[in-house]
């Protein structure tokens, strides 16, 4: 029988480490024998690849925030049709960098529309599927500011906003993880990177093989 596979979200604001932490729970896992797909949100098709340089620099004066949501739902609906059921189905592990909790924080939360809307949209485009677990890495905010700062990469259209914007998805995520702590670890993002990963590990503890 083969082990089912399993679903793995990072979530968190910008210089949360995300990205880093990702690909080390995927050598992590591939260590012990799985194999594992790494992706990111939006993006990780050629579909929502475009989807995302849409979104990310739009053209002419910028989305509202109802085609905003929309054109992240429809990047994900790609996405999962395309990538991340399909891995399932074989039995891998998918460890994806932000997905549907992301467009809750920013879209539902920071820009307004609501909890109601996204997850409606998702249930839609995606068929509601939701991770296994969602690892959200918390950080006090200067500190992750610093981190950013230090990247030196100019900020997108979605980085860019102002940083009360970003409180406000901090805030949204901090309610996500509260409102279902069974499927949320709140991980704590400062520190070296292997200590994070460490916590990320004993967070995983219970799904892994
Ligand atoms: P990403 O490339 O992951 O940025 P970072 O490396 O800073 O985490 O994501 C691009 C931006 O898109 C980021 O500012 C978060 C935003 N975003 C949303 O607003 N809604 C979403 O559903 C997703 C997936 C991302």
């Amino acid at each position: 029988m083969s082990v089912p596979g399993r679903f793995i979200a990072f979530e968190g604001g910008e210089g949360a480490g995300k990205s880093t932490q990702a690909r080390l729970l995927a050598e992590a896992l591939r260590a012990r024998g799985l194999t594992v797909v790494v992706t990111r949100e939006p993006g990780g098709t050629p579909g929502a690849e475009a989807i995302r340089a849409l979104l990310l620099s739009p053209p002419g004066e910028g989305w509202p925030p109802e085609a905003e949501a929309l054109l992240f739902a429809a990047a994900r609906a790609d996405h999962v049709a395309h990538l991340i059921r399909p891995a399932l189905a074989r039995g891998e592990w998918v460890i994806c960098d932000r997905f549907v909790d992301s467009s809750r924080a920013y879209q539902g939360g920071a820009g307004g529309l609501g909890d109601e809307a996204i997850t409606a949209l998702h249930a839609f485009g995606s068929d509601g599927l939701r991770p296994d677990r969602v690892i959200l890495l918390e950080g006090d905010e200067a500190a992750l500011a610093g981190r950013l700062a230090a990247r030196g990469e100019a900020a997108d259209a979605i980085e860019g906003r102002p940083a009360e914007y970003h409180r406000a998805v901090a805030a949204a995520f901090r309610a996500l993880a509260e409102a279902d702590p069974q499927g949320f670890a709140r991980i704590d993002a400062l520190g070296a990177p292997e200590d994070v990963h460490a916590r990320i590990l004993a967070a995983l503890g219970d799904l892994l093989p």
